[in-house]
């Protein structure tokens, strides 16, 4: 069986060298006599996305041996990666791209999941050290996952006995999580600590807590060191050609036309792509609770600079100058342990059994559309359901709303008995209300008509047949067949929060994120996810299947390398829930799809890190109307529509109006320079300080700071990729070297130079056990440069700006490469982790509509009439179906559009294009229009 796995590599990549007859083929047949490469057995051995000279040649011909020496990865250069430019006339060249760049993503995979699990919940011991006969990686429950006498579930899970969640505990999603895995009742769950990615010596490097820690940043750093208000005014500030226009974000009043907020757009992702993402954040983490941390204040910075390598106090003059204020202050984050963890020693060497620190994450983990649905008690009470029909979410009518989509209503507002913050009076009522704008009112509003879709359907349905099999059983009388009339609204109403939460994490993986890694191998991988690499390729042979059920189970971690490789084949969504057999009485059954990876399943802090996603949001949206499509009537501030602000906005202009402006405009580059100016000045009423403003951007350094993640160069090595070793190396060896753009980013290296400083190297001290140099000696404190010389200080470079200032990116990647490992790992992990997107996905819970729905995007099956990136018979994308019913007087428009997440008026082109042209019949469009003269 383990044997089958490497010729499996082998043979896709010979797949991808079928019918060579031209030069390349040197390299590919240099590459196939090398072998495949081995995994890495040790975390300094890792392949750092970098191929053989001759691999590289056959994947990628000249263009990509150019790049080899880059510390960037090697994929994105090979044949047909990027846009048509890349495609070569040989069509074998470009099966051999795609298929290198799949092999290379897969191998990053593994090595993720082998080198960067670090739980904090008390099982990483374990993790290390096993159990009797059973690798730690192999582990599939820990007693750490029990839930706790005073847990008001813990008799019904078996309380002090073995724990098996049963009945009404496994039926659909539980409000605080627990019971997704039937053996680990608390995994996931609302309250449960964040993992950590990185080793645990290598967190918290400003506490200087050991000797390589120290060696990496000597006395540098502190958590307002260098300080974090001068980052963010210095590199991260939105530069403004007519700066009162833009009024730092809050255009011209009463948002008439002519406010203007210069912003970097990308033009391949819309505005809807940006609020996206913070609505599924807003699902799946949370270090806040209700919308505040720890009691205690601290000041933020704005304090000192680096002057000629000295730290120097700032004068008023410079607080002015850099538009900084040193009286800002905010609530300190929340701390779940900070004592000093304990320690164990294995194989002769010391480990720490957690973090320095760690932190609880107050949402559940699971992508259970609990922003939507509710996490805890507090949040649920927010969450209204229809009083006529309780299967459905409360909507409300508003007066003079008259489109089609206005008829199926908008959320009721927060109440007087409901939980909340006064800043959050007059918002719409949801479970997760906190920064709330215009973009969370559309997603919530649209997802609250979703549901309400569903459950109408699954209403016409019973009312045509209601005799029928529904599909659903219940677990505790498993036999037992539910008609359709027999089904409760509780019933139904579960069954539509599994359903939406699937649709939520299909839309992600099909639709946004192959919109975000636009170019070929990603979508690839991204289908490969959800439907499998051998989707099409005829039937899905059972031995697939087998094979993967024996790798869950062997006891060697060895099995654990070929798992996720085995499973691209299939895909992990419904991974299990095909098994022949299947039964609702075996536990085996309804869990056995998942796989932990020796690990318990929750976000690590680093995910947070890269979530931090700022720059994405304009100052200003573009607001339309559908009447007249091409037209920008008004620029809305985003500011605006902050909290309660929001439901005007919202109710008088129409979820319409705002889907057709959202979708139209682009979102802002992850880029320096490029925060929005509103999000440095928000003012927020809560805090005690005499500004009562925040910086968004520099708390985002802070955050981090608190939370210990490494800081980048140390980052990118704990997650496999290579470091850097000056700031020059953020200029994109791509560009012609005397072009605008690289002369714009030299500018930058040289502006991150003077606010990170530079130190004298010692090339005797060694900064780092994750990696070593090509020729095996420790990385010390020169890089790579000569002993004793001036070396940029990249180690102290916090991770968000760091992976703000990559510009050498794959084709089409809206976010950078250093952000992407952390998806790769994390995004794979919260579908392999929970059951009901692998083995529980089935009728039993969803019920048969509710399987139907999420596999054809809606009632039945639309595909495209044309064909996307060259590929025929696409199913019509699931954001846009679910558009298509949320709000129907958005039909015309939709019609051209194929990705809900492209801006919506722009041509895509054949392959890959990143043009910014409009298609034919929206040139008059006016975000197409040349800007207007400064
Ligand atoms: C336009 C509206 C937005 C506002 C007003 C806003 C505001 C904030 C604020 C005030 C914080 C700091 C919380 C704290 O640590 O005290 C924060 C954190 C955060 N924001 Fe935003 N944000 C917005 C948009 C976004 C977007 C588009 C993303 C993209 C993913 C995002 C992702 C995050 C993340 C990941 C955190 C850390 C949350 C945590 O630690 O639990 N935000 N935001």
């Amino acid at each position: 069986m383990f044997r089958a796995i490497p010729v499996a590599i082998l043979s896709s990549l010979a797949l991808s060298l079928t019918g060579c007859s031209e030069s390349s083929l040197e390299g590919c047949v240099e590459t196939l006599a090398g072998g495949p490469l081995p995994i890495a057995t040790a975390r300094d051995q890792r392949f750092q996305g970098k191929v053989r000279e001759s691999t590289a040649r056959c994947r990628g011909g000249e263009v990509a041996l150019k790049f080899l020496n880059a510390p960037w990865v090697d994929w994105a250069n090979y044949y047909a990666t990027r846009d048509a430019a890349s495609l070569d006339d040989l069509e074998t060249r470009n099966r051999r791209g795609i298929g290198g760049a799949l092999i290379d993503l897969e191998y990053a995979r593994v090595e993720l999941l082998k080198f960067n699990l670090f739980d904090n919940a008390g099982t990483y011991q374990q993790y290390l050290t096993g159990r009797p006969g059973l690798d730690g990686p192999t582990l599939k429950t820990w007693a750490e996952m029990r839930l706790p006498p005073t847990h008001p579930n813990f008799a019904d899970v078996g309380g002090a006995g073995e724990q098996l969640c049963t009945g009404a505990l496994i039926r659909g999603r539980t409000l605080t999580g627990i019971c997704n895995d039937l053996r680990n009742p608390l995994m996931g769950s609302s309250g449960t600590l964040f993992a950590n990615n990185s080793e645990f010596e290598s967190l918290f490097p400003d506490a200087g807590l050991n000797v390589i820690a120290r060696n990496r940043h000597g006395d540098r750093l502190s958590l307002l060191k260098p300080d974090p208000q001068v980052i963010s005014r210095r590199l991260l500030t939105r530069a403004q050609s007519d700066p009162a226009a833009c009024a730092d974000g809050h255009g011209n009043p009463g948002v008439a036309l002519g406010g203007s907020c210069d912003y970097k757009k990308a033009p391949f992702f819309n505005v809807l792509a940006a609020f996206w993402i913070q609505f599924m954040t807003h699902d799946w983490f949370s270090n806040l609770e209700e919308g505040h941390n720890a009691p205690e204040s601290m000041k933020v910075g704005c304090t000192s600079q680096l002057v000629a390598g000295v730290d120097t106090p700032l004068t008023p003059q410079d607080v002015a100058r850099l538009g900084c204020r040193p009286e800002d202050a905010i609530d300190r984050g929340f701390v779940a342990a900070g004592s000093a963890p304990p320690t164990f020693t294995h194989g002769g060497r010391e480990y720490a059994t957690r973090a320095p620190k760690t932190f609880r994450n107050t949402n559940t983990a699971w992508w259970d559309a609990s922003q939507i649905y509710g996490y805890d008690e507090t949040s649920r009470r927010r969450v209204k359901r229809d009083s006529t029909d309780p299967a459905r979410l409360q909507v409300v009518l508003v007066e003079g709303r008259s489109a089609e989509g206005d008829r199926q209503g908008y959320l009721p507002l927060l109440d007087a008995s409901d939980p909340k913050l006064p800043d959050w009076s007059g918002q719409e009522a949801v479970a997760f209300p906190d920064n709330w704008t215009i973009g969370m009112s559309f997603f919530h509003n649209v997802f609250t008509r979703e549901h309400n879709q569903f459950v109408d359907e699954f209403r016409r349905r019973a009312a045509r047949t209601p005799d029928a099999d529904s599909g659903l059983r219940n677990p505790s009388t498993p036999a037992r067949i539910i008609r359709y009339r027999d089904v409760t609204a509780d019933e139904l109403f579960e069954a539509a929060r599994l359903v939406v939460s699937a649709e939520i994490a299909k839309i992600h993986t099909i639709e946004w994120t192959p919109q975000l890694l636009y170019n070929e191998p990603l979508f690839r991988g991204m289908n490969g996810n959800w439907f499998g690499l051998l989707n099409g390729e005829g039937p899905l042979p059972d031995s697939l299947e087998r094979a993967l059920l024996r790798l869950r189970n062997a006891p060697s971690s060895r099995a654990n390398d070929l798992y996720s490789i085995v499973a691209s084949g299939p895909g992990i969504f419904g991974q299990g829930s095909g098994k022949r057999g299947w039964s609702l009485s075996n536990p085996d059954d309804v869990n056995g799809g998942t796989n932990h990876f020796g690990s318990p399943f929750n976000f690590p802090q680093e995910f947070v890190t890269v979530y931090r996603l700022h720059p994405l949001v304009p100052d200003l949206m573009e607001y339309r109307e559908t009447r007249s499509p091409d037209t920008i009537q008004s620029h809305v501030p985003v500011i605006e529509t902050f909290r309660g602000k929001a439901t005007p906005f919202v109710r008088q202009r129409g979820l319409g109006n705002w889907a057709l402006s959202m979708g139209r405009q682009r979102l802002g580059l992850l880029a320096l320079q490029n925060h929005p100016r509103f999000l440095q000045n928000l003012r927020i009423e809560r805090l005690q300080s005499p500004t009562k403003q925040i910086d968004v951007a520099a708390l985002d350094i802070i955050r981090d700071r608190e939370h210990g993640v490494p800081r980048f160069n140390e980052f990118r090595r704990q997650y496999g990729l290579r470091q850097i070793t000056s700031f020059d190396d953020f200029i994109d060896r791509h560009l012609p070297p005397d072009s605008p753009e690289a002369t714009n980013q030299a500018q930058l290296a040289a502006t991150l130079r003077e606010v990170y400083g530079q130190h004298r190297c010692d090339a005797s001290i060694p900064i780092t056990v994750a990696q070593r140099n090509a020729d095996g000696s420790p990385i010390d404190d020169c890089l790579g440069h000569p002993d004793g010389s001036m070396v940029d200080n990249v180690e102290d470079l916090d991770t968000v700006v760091g992976y703000l200032a990559e510009t050498t990116r794959p084709h089409g990647f809206a976010i950078s490469e250093t952000q992407f490992v952390v998806f790769i790992l994390n995004a794979s992990r919260r579908l392999f982790s929970d059951r009901f997107l692998t083995s529980s996905f089935r009728p039993e819970f969803y019920t048969t509509l509710g399987v139907d729905w999420v596999n054809n995007n809606g009632p039945q099956q639309m595909i495209e009439p044309r064909a996307i990136n060259g590929h025929d018979d696409q199913p019509v994308s699931p954001l846009k179906r679910v558009l298509m019913r949320v709000i129907p007087e958005l039909e015309s428009e939709l019609t051209h559009v194929v990705n809900a997440f492209d801006p919506w008026a722009r041509d895509r082109g054949e392959y890959y294009s990143l043009e910014w042209r409009p298609r034919s019949d929206a040139r008059e469009d006016d975000a197409f229009r040349a800007p207007r003269a400064p």
